[in-house]
């Protein structure tokens, strides 16, 4: 083998943000996540021997990669054997800016960008079937039963509306979107989220169902706030959610605390995203400037970072 002349491929995927109906979308209800263009990047170069592993989670043999990051190994293996290629000969790095338990989709992005880069590396062509199919394969490790959302919108470069039997459809947005993201700094454990508001369903199925159909009723409504551009009404469904997300008991004292700041610094609406209990929170603004005015309220509090982005475009114009 000539390492002088080594193959080498990258595969990238993009963060998420569940704008609403996170939790409900395990009920098989609608929810609507938007592209977040943190980025993850996996670069793959050509080596000797087993396949190798670097990133800020695990360096090392691929075969002893830690228990939490297993269903990675099931990926990629699962991905060389639909190559029809052997388990070896490949160094694969990883670079992210996504911080990790965040509920901003960093397994299913990484995933993603494995999948992604395998099969550039070995120059086959990927259908969005096989990539979900792979990257569900990490997935499931990671989350127990995702509804799949999570690896449905990292794909995506538009927002989506996404039901679990019914998939992922494209919504086209009339207007730009300004978003605050704002990170607790907490881990949050979108299982143990998910199995909190299973277990109070179990215990209060009427009171829990009510509010299901409650979020779904406001994911809806969202829908159409989006195509039609009214940004003050998808600001209000947005504070009605985290309420609704309260109920569920998958917030916490420093979500609710950012959200309220958010409001207080003239958001249009805020809420906690992903599965919550540590994490982020969203905040919409009027513009650019309210943007940036609300990041640095929400950083010179408890926040740990903060972005701004618009929706349609593919740039951060804010960090902190
Ligand atoms: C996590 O980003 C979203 C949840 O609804 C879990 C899931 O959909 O699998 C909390």
């Amino acid at each position: 083998m000539n390492l002088l002349n080594r193959q080498e491929a990258i595969g990238v995927a993009h963060s998420k943000l569940i704008l609403v109906g996170e939790h409900v979308v395990v009920y098989d209800k609608p929810a609507i996540a938007i592209p977040f263009p943190l980025k993850i990047v996996a670069k793959l170069k050509e080596t000797y021997g087993q396949i190798t592993f670097s990133s800020n989670l695990y360096n090392g043999k691929l075969d002893t990669i830690p228990l939490p990051m297993k269903g990675l190994e099931e990926c990629i293996q699962k991905a060389f054997e639909l190559c029809q290629k052997p388990l070896e000969g490949v160094h694969i790095e990883v670079t992210s800016d996504i911080p990790v338990g965040r509920g901003l989709g960093s397994s299913a992005a990484l995933a993603t960008a494995l999948v992604r880069g395998i099969y550039n590396y070995f120059h086959k062509s990927l259908s969005l079937e096989e990539l979900y199919q792979l990257v569900g394969l990490a997935e499931t490790h990671a989350h127990g039963k995702p509804s799949g959302i999570d690896m449905m919108s990292v794909a995506s470069d538009l927002p989506i509306l996404y039901q679990r039997t019914i998939g992922a459809s494209p919504l086209i947005v009339s207007k730009p979107f300004h978003v605050v993201v704002a990170d607790t700094g907490k881990i949050g454990d979108t299982k143990k989220a998910v199995n909190h508001v299973k277990e109070i369903k179990l215990r209060r199925p009427q009171l829990v169902e009510a509010i299901i159909d409650e979020i779904e009723k406001i994911v809806m409504e969202a829908k159409e706030a989006i195509l039609t551009g009214d940004a003050k009404g998808l600001g209000c469904l947005l504070t009605k959610n985290h309420e609704k997300l309260k109920e569920l008991e998958v917030s916490d004292p420093l979500l609710d605390r950012l959200v309220e700041l958010a409001i207080r610094a003239g958001a249009l609406g805020a809420k906690l995203t992903g599965g919550g209990k540590g994490g982020c929170i969203i905040a919409l603004a009027r513009d650019k400037e309210h943007a940036i005015h609300i990041a640095r309220k929400l950083k010179q509090d408890e926040a740990k970072m903060v972005w701004c982005f618009s929706n349609i475009s593919e740039e951060i114009y804010f960090v902190d």
